[in-house]
């Protein structure tokens, strides 16, 4: 009976049917030839059948064979999920991140991922960065273990927790008209081409939420997928457009681009780590979120005095601090 099989019989087994040769498989092995070739006898009698057949010079796996080299891979994949279990248990941290994020957030969690992997480097991480719906969606599908979120979602099978403040600005090339002015009534704002971004976008989603409440109805010229090619496509005089103050943390100094003093701007927003209420987050994804809340703090103090010392294009800053933990 094959489950009289050792495990040491199955481990020689599936070297000898991946090499399909008894002398590679003793030497990756570090056994005899002899040895494997009686482990391998031994194995077929209680199989019952040959698994492996001569023929020439080359070895080759019979039926038998090929069906036990799969029922090999399970035992030993399992296996190797156990091992992860077991040092995730043991606080060893090893195994596998899946983290989905909207696109402002691309701005610092590469950042904070460095820390992160360095103090844990048996953990792999997954990023995936797209826009807020396409983030719903995957947490629906339970594809990650965490996101991070502009706009929460009402389902009350998520926790939001508030992040890091995210504040939107108006951006225009620098020799526009509005640049010089302050205070700037949003009803101005209405006969300027837009650059929006796409359906499904947080940003868009307020955006269109700030103008509608005002009666405002916004020109759009252009829909652009992403934060970097509407800085630049602001820069290259295509038109007006809302960005997160992230965009322009690290490239402040761009001199085609100004933030617009616009009444009500920068609107008060905050990015929102959310997990599945009723799941058991694996052990990988706790370690990440406690993780953020301690180094990720200090973190973002640190980046927010990038976010405090932008200013808008008539010497006013555009960003000032609030309360982190109120929700807009
Ligand atoms: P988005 O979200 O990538 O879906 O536009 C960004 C944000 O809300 O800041």
């Amino acid at each position: 009976m094959i489950r009289n099989a050792s495990l040491r019989q199955l481990k020689v087994f599936e070297s000898v049917a991946r090499n399909l040769s008894v002398t590679r498989a003793a030497e990756e092995l570090f056994l005899t030839q002899p040895t494997v070739s009686i482990q391998i006898k031994q194995l077929t009698e209680l199989v019952g059948l040959p698994l492996t057949e001569q023929i020439g010079k080359r070895l080759y796996l019979t039926e038998a064979g090929r069906e036990l080299q799969k029922v090999c891979k399970r035992v030993f994949d399992d296996l190797d999920n156990y091992e992860m279990l077991v040092s995730d248990l043991k606080g060893m941290k090893a195994g596998k991140l899946s983290l989905a994020v909207i696109t402002t957030a691309k701005y610092f969690i590469p950042r904070l991922l460095g820390q992160f992997c360095q103090r844990y480097p048996g953990i792999d991480v997954k990023l995936k960065v797209t826009n807020r719906e396409r983030v719903l969606e995957r947490m629906a599908e339970n594809l990650d273990d965490l996101y991070v979120l502009g706009v929460p979602s009402d389902d009350p099978d998520v926790v939001f927790e508030p992040f890091l403040e995210n504040p939107l600005v108006i951006l225009a090339p620098s020799d526009h008209p509005l640049a010089r002015q302050t205070s700037i009534p949003p009803t101005a704002l209405a006969g300027e081409s837009f650059i929006m971004r796409e359906a499904g976008s947080g940003v868009r989603l307020a955006v269109e939420q700030f103008f509608k409440e005002r009666g405002v109805s916004l020109k759009v010229r252009m829909e652009l997928g992403s934060n970097e090619t509407i800085k630049q496509a602001v820069a290259g005089g295509l038109g007006i457009a809302a960005l997160s103050a992230h965009a322009l943390v690290l490239d402040r100094t761009s001199d085609d681009i100004a933030i617009l003093d616009v009444e009500g701007f920068p609107l008060k927003r905050h990015l929102y780590l959310a997990y599945p209420q009723n799941r058991q987050m694996s052990v990988v994804g706790t370690t990440f979120l406690s993780f953020l809340k301690q180094e990720g703090v200090l973190f973002a103090e640190k980046y927010l005095q990038g976010l405090e010392s932008i200013r808008r294009s008539n010497g006013s800053l555009a960003y000032w601090g609030e309360d982190p933990g109120q929700r807009t």
